[in-house]
């Protein structure tokens, strides 16, 4: 039986992240792991705040903070913000921890050990008055190209022209302004890619079931040729390097990041012990290295947005396999396209789009985690708009599941009065279908979330409730309890069953709304946490038990509604 080890790449821990980080790697990985547990296997999810680089030393800097101070805020803003939508992660980390800095070092050691470690001298540019070396990104100025004045030294946003610092005119400074730079030499290191080349590739190729875009990300780097690679960087905050001459130099965040991975895992661990220490944890039970280190029985899942695979299918692997030890490598890579926002980008500098925080604010977080799953980028590119949010909120959660569990529940209580779940009356060839139906619709769901096809997942899911409206429209209890109230009793009873089926089967899209309907159906959390091969069952719940007719569970959302929202998140025009 294997283990299932899941993670998230790492968001930045700079700003509150949009929908679209969150569809992109996140959630996902948790609609799969809270799958999997219910599947009864043994999972753990881990992911952390990426907090290295100069995004978060900049960050600090405008927010006028010491740059640990900042992390150590936005860390907790971020972590509370999942919580609320609901991430199930064992551990969420950070890559900032001692954890992490061990394993970094012990990884480039090894690297540095066995070969793979090459030093070369490099001109960056210095800025004087910042007291500090620039990384491309922070150099503005004209492009020499199309004249836009505020492109970076990395890239041209007038004319998409991939630039170097010193294709620009009038450089300067964009922490500072300040226009006093000049080239200075600096030695780096440098991870030897195109010796690690043939080995990365063979690997890639032993995946012969990663999804298309994965595969096709890391065939594109392998083919333009690997080439060696800078992993250190001129700054203070991070990693320090372990190195004669490197004082003042630290590992690239690109580096360190996906070794947080690991790292995490052992914060996870380091967590427990202290809880055996204080008396509140069972010793023995979180072992990390059992999940990284020579582990056979580990099938791992990454979870990403598309410009993270090229790290994630050729880097981070070589890494690993550089080390010349058995560190768990990934055995599925699930990469994401982009989510849009009404047809541009999400952008957190002109505010457009829905953050996660926002999001929050506005409607519950199913609302959220079923939209974002239904029109999860997966194929390719998928776009947010309200309408489309309104069109998906109010047809399948309102209509279809909401209403199938409000008007069972409503009608029951209203003619069945005081009595809890109605007994009489037997299955009819009918319910038996309904059964096979329930089962196959059932099978069906489990084989996509197996695969991480999610919007496939999501169509089964939709299917699975649609078989409950068409049964209660077919057996019309309603009519039933004027002829025959035995065989309405039994048609409710039935159709309860389904609202127990359905809100089970629904808690990895659904967890916030799943709760309330078996809190409603006065479920026991042991005949809640069943597995899902137990939740298709027509028969569990019998004559006689007590229910409570939950408050609407999904409300419906009005064209105005989508004005306002529209307006509201349409961002600063440029
Ligand atoms: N922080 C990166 C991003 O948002 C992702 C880091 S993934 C990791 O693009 F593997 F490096 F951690
Ligand atoms: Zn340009």
């Amino acid at each position: 039986m294997p283990r299932y080890l899941i993670t998230s790449a790492l968001p930045y821990v700079n700003g509150v992240k949009h929908l679209g980080n969150l569809v992109g790697s996140m959630l996902p990985a948790d609609v799969y792991a809270r799958f999997l547990r219910m599947e009864g296997e043994e999972v753990l999810y881990i992911c952390a705040t990426d907090e290295h680089g100069t995004p978060a030393e900049v960050s600090a800097m405008e927010a006028g903070m010491d740059v640990r101070e900042y992390c150590d805020m936005m860390h907790e803003r971020q972590k509370d913000i999942y919580r609320r939508f609901g991430l199930s992660f064992d551990h969420f980390g950070r890559s900032s921890s001692r954890e992490n800095a061990e394993l970094t070092k012990h990884i480039y050691l090894k690297l540095n050990e066995n070969g793979f470690i090459e030093e070369r001298t490099i001109r960056q540019i210095y800025s004087l008055e910042d007291g500090r070396f620039l990384p491309d990104r922070y150099v503005i100025g004209t492009c020499s190209k199309c004249g836009y004045e505020a492109a970076r030294g990395d890239q041209c946003d007038g004319c998409a022209s991939l630039l170097d610092p010193e294709d620009l005119i009038e450089p300067r400074s964009a922490i500072s302004g300040s226009t006093n730079l000049e080239m200075r030499e600096s030695k780096h290191l440098f991870i030897r890619l195109d010796l690690l080349a043939p080995e990365i590739e063979k690997w890639v190729d032993s995946h012969t079931d990663w999804p298309r875009l994965t595969s096709g990300v890391a065939k594109k780097w392998l083919n333009e040729g690997l080439q060696p690679r800078c992993i250190t960087r001129d700054l203070s905050w991070g990693i320090p390097v372990p190195r004669e001459g490197y004082e003042g130099k630290v590992f690239y965040v690109w580096f360190d990041a996906p070794i947080e991975y690991i790292g995490a895992t052992w914060e996870w661990a380091k967590l427990l012990d202290d809880a055996v220490q204080d008396g509140s944890g069972e010793p023995g039970t979180r072992d990390w290295k059992s999940w990284w280190f020579g582990a056979s029985d580990v099938h791992y899942a990454q979870f990403m947005a598309k410009d993270n695979l090229p790290f994630h299918t050729v880097i981070f692997p070589a890494m690993l396999l550089g080390t010349r030890e058995p560190w768990t490598m990934a055995s599925y890579i699930k990469g994401f396209n982009w989510l849009t926002y009404h047809g541009g980008k999400f952008s957190t500098s002109r505010k457009r789009g829905v953050f996660t925080d926002r999001a929050l604010e506005i409607f519950p977080p199913d609302y959220w985690r079923y939209f974002l799953m239904a029109i999860a980028p997966e194929s390719d590119d998928s776009d947010f708009t309200w309408p489309m949010f309104a069109t998906i909120v109010n047809k399948d959660l309102a209509g279809n599941f909401g209403n199938f569990v409000n008007r069972t529940l409503k009608l029951t209580a209203s003619r069945f009065e005081g009595g809890g779940i109605p007994g009489g009356g037997q299955w009819s060839p009918r319910e038996e279908r309904l059964q096979l139906d329930v089962n196959e619709a059932l099978e069906e769901y489990r084989k996509c979330l197996r695969q991480m096809e999610f919007r496939k997942g999501v169509l089964a899911l939709k299917k699975l409730w649609s078989l409950g409206n068409l049964y209660i429209d077919e057996r019309a209890p309603w009519s039933l309890l004027k002829t025959d109230r035995d065989e309405a009793a039994m048609v409710l009873r039935t159709c309860i069953n389904l609202v127990r089926t359905f809100a089970l089967a629904s808690s990895p899209f659904i967890p916030f709304t799943s709760k309330r309907v078996t809190r409603a159906l006065g479920l026991k959390p042991e005949e809640a946490a069943v597995s899902m091969a137990q939740v298709g069952d027509l028969r569990v719940l019998g004559p006689g038990r007590p229910f409570e007719v939950p408050p609407v569970l999904f409300k419906r959302i009005e064209e105005a509604d989508i004005e306002k929202m529209t307006k509201e998140f349409a961002g600063e025009s440029v």
